[in-house]
């Protein structure tokens, strides 16, 4: 790829947020929005704050990561969506209880202005949600055709050059892939005759892609994992990521956990605990939902310890992951890590991490990021699963016999000698140094 080849980002981005009204969606807008007044600082994104070594570490050559590679503006980007709730994005901030009163009144208005579009909503894939703003057809197909043509007139509408959607809505119940997921023909099939295994989220995916834009996964959900939709996207030539963005508990372990294997010490448990008092926390109260939450919160360990190659240090371990719904907490988690480790000749130790962080607040930098890294990604013609974004995610989308990456320094690394790779810039190794 040379970079005189990549179209710059003129005009608008569009963004299409499936789970408009959320905590972390309304979190995310009511921040860019805040930003751009020159109310607050975009801290947690790594594309606004961030800086990428150019050369060897001596030639002292550090650009932010926005002035090197070329992506949209925060003033270029139109935010807009679906939700199950009829309500306005301000309606939802305030009730969503991250940001406080006084912020949000200060970009109010334009807040008030983004309504969600309706959404396509089973109450089997979220129990513990009532959907009463939702589309009705006679099939998943034909709602599929409704989310289309509410994508080409938001595209037009808002005269927009390029647009990228992503599901931040609920975390649906557990599914694995089947026969009706294997081939887009199926998939089609399937979503005509209303086949109970098309999820809400997987309509999303197909819609977006179908109409040609970048779909992003940010819950655990199964969505585009599937090989219908992962054919679709190659087939389009679009660029899809995910899944379950990596925030609180699940960050801490891919930094602690590359530490202990770094130093060969031994684990013999791990014990993850969270309560958390959102609606996020109560639609993973479900335990349908949870197993979905839970799949994606303990694929890390194994994929980082690797047992298999380490019996003695990691064969052993018990791994327990829980979130408990405690209305009292709101968005402000507190999670708990309780690490049994052993060293020298099988000495016992313990770690203990508390953290008391803020759901959406991580969240929301993560959902900036990647919108603006897949409208990158989509024009240098990337496609298919885009795994340099596995940084962002707990659970990254990997190809059929790929292993996915959860280290997250190695993801940094991956990230960034992407961004090197798209300007022509060599790669950072380490290797100069020690070899000169
Ligand atoms: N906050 C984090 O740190 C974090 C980290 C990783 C993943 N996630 C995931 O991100 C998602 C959003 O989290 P949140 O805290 O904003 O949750 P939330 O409950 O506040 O928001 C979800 C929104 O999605 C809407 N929704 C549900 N089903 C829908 C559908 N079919 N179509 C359109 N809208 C629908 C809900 O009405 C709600 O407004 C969840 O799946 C969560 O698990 C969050």
């Amino acid at each position: 790829m040379n970079n005189s080849e990549i179209s710059k980002p003129k005009g608008k981005l569009g963004v299409l947020i499936a789970g408009l009204n959320g905590a972390v969606s309304t979190t995310f807008i009511a921040g860019v929005l805040s930003v751009r007044k020159g109310l607050g600082k975009p801290f947690g994104s790594v594309t606004q704050m961030g800086t990428i070594r150019l050369g060897n570490r001596s030639e002292n050559n550090f650009p932010f990561i926005k002035d090197f590679v070329p992506l949209a503006g925060l003033n270029d980007l139109v935010f807009g969506g679906w939700d199950i709730r009829n309500e306005n994005c301000f309606e939802s901030a305030m009730e969503a209880r991250v940001l406080d009163r006084s912020d949000l009144e200060l970009v109010q208005e334009e807040l008030e202005e983004i309504q969600p579009m309706p959404g396509v909503f089973e109450k089997r894939f979220v129990v513990n949600l009532n959907g009463e703003y939702v589309k009705k057809a006679a099939n998943k197909f034909e709602l599929a055709e409704q989310l289309r043509s509410d994508i080409r007139n938001f595209k037009n509408e808002n005269k927009l050059d390029r647009l990228v959607v992503i599901w931040c809505g609920s975390t649906e119940i557990f599914l694995t892939m089947n026969g009706v997921h294997s081939s887009l023909s199926m998939f089609e099939e399937a979503m005509k005759s209303n086949h109970p295994d098309i999820s809400p989220s997987m309509i999303y995916a197909y819609a977006a892609l179908q109409e040609g834009f970048p779909f992003i996964n940010g819950a655990p959900n199964l969505t585009t994992d599937i090989k219908a939709l992962t054919d679709l996207a190659l087939q389009k030539g679009l660029p899809i990521a995910g899944k379950d963005f990596k925030t609180g508990q699940t960050l801490m372990k891919t930094v602690l956990a590359p530490m202990l294997k770094a130093r060969v010490l031994g684990l013999s448990g791990w014990f993850s605990t969270n309560i958390l008092g959102n609606r996020d926390g109560a639609v993973l109260d479900d335990p349908d939902s949870f197993k979905t939450k839970e799949e994606s919160k303990l694929s890390v360990l194994d994929g980082i310890l690797q047992p298999e190659l380490y019996p003695d240090l990691y064969g052993k371990y018990y791994h327990k992951v829980r979130i408990n719904y405690y209305p009292p907490r709101g968005d402000n988690k507190e999670g708990w890590d309780n690490i049994d480790i052993f060293g020298w000749l099988g000495y016992p130790m313990q770690l203990k991490v508390d953290f008391l962080c803020r759901d959406s607040i991580l969240a929301a930098p993560i959902v900036l990021d990647l919108v603006l890294l897949m409208d990158l990604a989509q024009r240098c013609g990337f496609k298919g699963i885009q795994d340099w974004l596995s940084f962002y995610f707990k659970s990254p989308m990997h190809s059929a016999g790929t292993v996915p990456e959860h280290d997250l320094f190695i993801q940094q690394m991956k990230f960034k000698n992407t961004l090197r790779k798209i300007m022509n810039e060599e790669p950072v190794t380490h290797l100069e140094e020690a070899l000169s």
